[in-house]
């Protein structure tokens, strides 16, 4: 017998105690956009460890943290935070927050995360809006029973909104900075790609690659949530530079575009709270 999965709902209803403030958009942040957390007008926050179902705290790499406040003027909840495959986690834990917003009532969902750029084009500190994705982690995190309610075969044709990557770009443009699109190919990691991988991964038709968003954008796709994503190019993919790869360059490049990260993602809660 498996374990009993944890109920989303009961995260969720722990999260409406937290605050009376119910945003409707939430953005999950990846490496190299924390630094929006100093623009938050924080009304609420909370550790993972205390909503039940999230990931532990300390094994994501990332405080684990839930805030709830305004930025740019607009509600939202944000996650500083998320859990990875390659940390060994199921899929099932990896993608239970985004279970756990969609039982609150958010129906708008930002993704961010770092990336590898493929695309020559690409500079390292560029941002790209996702247009789409490649599936290569290998697995699917709807793959076991049907959740009750939720459609089995999802429809992945629309999966980033084109409205909401539409503000992505009006907010690139208001700091400044024209955003890249593409498509973003998700591997499981934790080791980055051979040289012969990229190749291969270019000729699919990807720009970027990263360890993490796919899954969380195909169950919020299942539970109706409208997405959007982005990527901070930290690094040229492997065998595109002469260098080697490192997470220390990952980490550099994120820590010299943080202030423009920040600066896209209150600008784009602001333009989403204008269109609402
Ligand atoms: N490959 C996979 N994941 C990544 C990379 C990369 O080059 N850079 C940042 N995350």
């Amino acid at each position: 017998m498996s374990k009993p999965q944890p109920d989303p709902r009961a995260a969720a209803a722990r999260l409406k105690r937290l605050s009376r403030l119910r945003p409707t958009l939430a953005i999950v942040l990846g490496s190299g956009f924390h630094h929006v957390l100093s623009e938050l007008q924080t009304q609420a926050e909370v550790s993972y460890t205390r909503l039940p179902g999230f990931p532990p705290t300390g094994v994501t790499g990332h405080a684990g943290q839930l805030f709830i406040g305004h930025l740019g003027g607009t509600p939202v909840m944000v996650l500083s935070g998320r859990a990875h495959y390659y940390e060994g986690h199921p899929m099932t834990l990896v993608t239970f927050a985004v279970r756990a917003l969609a039982a609150y009532g958010i129906r708008d969902l930002l993704l961010t995360n770092a990336a590898g750029g493929l695309n020559r084009s690409f500079r390292p500190g560029d941002f790209m809006a996702l247009t789409d994705h490649i599936n290569l982690m290998g697995v699917n995190p709807l793959r076991g029973a049907p959740v009750p309610g939720l459609p089995r075969f999802v429809d992945l044709t629309c999966a980033y909104d084109k409205g909401l990557c539409g503000l992505l770009q009006a907010a690139g443009r208001a700091c400044g900075t024209k955003l890249r699109s593409g498509t973003y190919l998700a591997v499981s990691g934790p080791s980055y790609e051979t040289p012969a991988e990229i190749r291969a991964f270019a000729r699919l038709g990807a720009d970027a690659v990263g360890m993490s968003t796919v899954p969380e954008t195909i169950v919020a796709r299942q539970c109706g949530l409208k997405v959007a994503a982005v990527s901070c190019i930290t690094n040229l993919a492997a065998g595109r530079s002469r260098k080697p790869l490192s997470h220390a360059e990952v980490l550099e490049t994120a820590e010299r575009m943080k202030k423009l990260a920040a600066k896209m993602l209150k600008n784009f809660a602001q333009l989403y709270g204008q269109a609402q």
